[in-house]
């Protein structure tokens, strides 16, 4: 069960430093909770956070140019904060597992005379196996694409024997990033099971329309970014897992208010389709005359009961077409999910709809202001303490927020 206990960002667009949740050697800060939600006013700034974590996985997967140059970018120049001169830069501080010893992923982004992107540092450090105490050790860093990695899963047990496990590396292309490359070698398990930790994250574009479509190719079996293969992932479910699926399918339409069951129905042609049976008709529905909100929200819920969930799920605005009662239930759904005993996945929503945050709880709850200079600035709601104790007192949050009282400082 992996978990981010914190993240920074340095210049990137109006993220000239934030930091949610806390870094290494930051003691009084609580880490991260399962549940992240980022609320805040237009131009706060909460798409740019959730494009951060967008842009770092994809310079995992396309390299840092091209993750620059993604359409919704523009290219590393309008990405960097106005008026900044350094590198982007991320600071990850994430463990494998609860008591594992956390490990810190530090990513900085630069433009080289050509005015390219490429990584100009990148370093992964954690503590030595026996040591509770004193700085974690790096066991890969690298300066502009040189530098050294550590071998092996336990190279560092013993002072000393750094040297002996330390191979020198030097890298052709600055546009990928080392943990790409190296993690695909046997000798760095750590660096491999970091990437594919990076690898496994989940960005939500999901477009009702798109999961419209009918079934194309075969089954298959994960969710994509925007929902277009519902009908796939929907026969995968069938085929592989045909009792867990009946049981999702029950468990999903009792969460959907008017859904009274959802099934599925294979046609002549062996497509599968999904049935919806509305309260108030004989005939079924199928998924391609769904309301865009009951749609969305069976794609949620079935994204959660992945079989092999994304350890990290990024979910932009999830109230956009939804009815309002919907929202606290799956406010209370994400939270189940994240939350329940050896849950996989961690998720992070942005939201402005008062009705989801009031499902919230002030732990869970980051505010994102516009400051006077123009840059983000980033608010722990369990700090406010007159919201605390108003939440306390049985108010709920996001009316609070409505009322403006978390603006209050
Ligand atoms: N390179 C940049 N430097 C500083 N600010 C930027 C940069 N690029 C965009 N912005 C600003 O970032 C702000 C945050 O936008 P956004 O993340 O879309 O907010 P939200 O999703 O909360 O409505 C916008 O007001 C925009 O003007
Ligand atoms: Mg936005």
């Amino acid at each position: 069960m992996a978990h981010i206990e914190g993240f920074r960002v340095r210049n990137y667009r109006s993220l000239r430093d934030v930091t949610i949740g806390r870094l290494y050697g930051d003691r009084d800060t609580p880490g991260l909770t399962r549940l992240i939600a980022v609320i805040g006013k237009n131009g706060s700034g909460k798409s740019t956070l959730l494009d951060a974590f967008g842009f770092l996985s994809d310079c995992l997967i396309m390299g840092v140019e091209a993750a620059c140059d993604q359409k919704q970018r523009g290219g590393f120049e309008r990405l960097r904060s106005k008026g900044m001169t350094g590198p982007i830069h991320f600071d990850i501080y994430y463990r494998e597992e609860p008591n594992d010893r956390p490990i810190t992923y530090e990513l900085s982004i630069d433009l080289d005379e050509l005015r390219r992107p490429f990584v100009s540092e990148e370093i992964l450090r954690q503590r030595r196996r026996n040591q509770s105490r004193g700085r974690p050790f790096p066991f890969l860093n690298l300066q502009n694409g040189n530098g050294e990695v550590w071998a092996g899963e336990d190279a560092l047990q013993a002072t000393g024997e750094e040297s002996r496990f330390k191979i020198a590396v030097n890298l052709t292309d600055t546009r990928q990033l080392g943990i790409a490359t190296l993690g695909t070698l046997r000798d760095h398990p750590r660096i491999s099971r970091f990437r594919d930790f990076l690898k496994g994250w989940y960005l939500s574009y999901f477009q009702p329309d798109a999961a419209r479509g009918l079934p194309s190719a075969g089954p298959q079996p994960h969710l994509n970014i925007h929902g277009d293969n519902l009908s796939n992932v929907v026969q995968f479910m069938e085929r592989e897992h045909k009792d867990r699926f009946a049981v999702i399918l029950k468990r999903i339409a009792s969460r959907i208010p008017g859904v009274r069951k959802i099934d599925t129905h294979v046609t002549e042609d062996r497509r599968v389709l999904l049935r919806f049976n509305d309260g108030g008709f004989e005939d079924p529905f199928y998924a391609q005359q769904m309301s865009d909100g009951t749609l969305k929200v069976f794609a949620y819920l079935l994204l959660l009961e992945d079989p092999e969930p994304p350890p990290f799920i990024c979910i932009e605005e999830p109230e956009n077409g939804l009815y309002h009662k919907l929202l606290e239930t799956l406010a209370t759904e994400f939270r189940e999910h994240a939350t329940k005993k050896g849950s996989a996945s961690q998720i992070f929503v942005t939201t402005h709809q008062p009705y989801f945050v009031d499902a919230l709880d002030p732990s869970e709850v980051w505010i994102l202001e516009k400051g006077k200079d123009g840059f983000s600035t980033v608010q722990h709601v369990v700090k406010l303490e007159i919201v605390k104790n108003l939440v306390a007192e049985g108010l709920p949050l996001g009316g609070l927020w409505y009322s403006d009282y978390l603006d209050a400082r």
